[in-house]
């Protein structure tokens, strides 16, 4: 009698700790995820974007009003970042003869000032260190880009560098500013 009773308390206790120790460790995830989320940092899976991803890319350019033409041509340049399987940010990295290029770098509204456009930027500054000593951009978010530590550029070098610059009839009033980072 007082055997099975003394097991039984054991029971009890040892399943109040397993109990206790579900409850403290929810509690700490909580914490930890709390804490991410203070930081304004959220968790982006990112990856090499593909055909399935082309309208996504579209939707998340055209909200800025940036080019969408030769998204399906250069789909195998474009990476993408996703969260729970949604697509809510994109980055190219074009390589035309040579010189290589940061394009089409976008986050969708709500998940801006996330981290997530540093987090494709990092990825894409990677992956062109193997191709060269420098990245370009053209771009209106200049203040991101020196952040990013790209300098700018005279404007006079647009047309020197880019032939489509040659050929814009925009250009007298395009307000991309020429970018570049030094890799080594
Ligand atoms: C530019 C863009 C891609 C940045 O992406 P993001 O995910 O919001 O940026 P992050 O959260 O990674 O920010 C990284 C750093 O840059 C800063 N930053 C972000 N956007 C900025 C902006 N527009 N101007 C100045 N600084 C900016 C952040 O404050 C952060 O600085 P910190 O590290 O000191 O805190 C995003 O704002 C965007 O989609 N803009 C519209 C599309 C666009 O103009 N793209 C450029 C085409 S070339």
């Amino acid at each position: 009698m007082m055997n099975s009773l003394l097991a039984n308390r054991k029971a009890v206790w040892k399943s109040d700790c397993i109990r206790y120790g579900a409850v403290s460790h929810r509690s700490i995830t909580l914490f930890l995820i709390t804490i991410t989320s203070y930081s304004g940092y959220v968790t982006v899976n990112i990856r090499n974007a593909s055909t399935s991803d082309i309208t996504h890319i579209k939707s998340i350019l055209s909200q800025y009003i940036l080019e969408t033409e030769q998204v399906e041509e250069n789909v195998d340049q474009f990476i993408v970042a996703e969260n729970g399987g949604k697509v809510v940010g994109c980055a190219c990295l074009d390589n035309n003869a040579g010189l290589i290029e940061l394009r089409s770098i976008a986050i969708l509204p709500a998940w801006k000032n996330n981290g997530i456009g540093r987090r494709l930027f990092k990825t894409l500054e990677q992956r062109a260190k193997g191709m060269t000593d420098r990245i370009y951009v053209r771009t209106t978010a200049r203040s991101f880009f020196v952040k990013m530590g790209f300098k700018a550029l005279d404007n006079s070098q647009k047309p020197v560098l880019w032939q489509d610059c040659v050929d814009c009839d925009k250009f007298d009033i395009c307000m991309q500013v020429p970018m570049v980072l030094e890799l080594r």
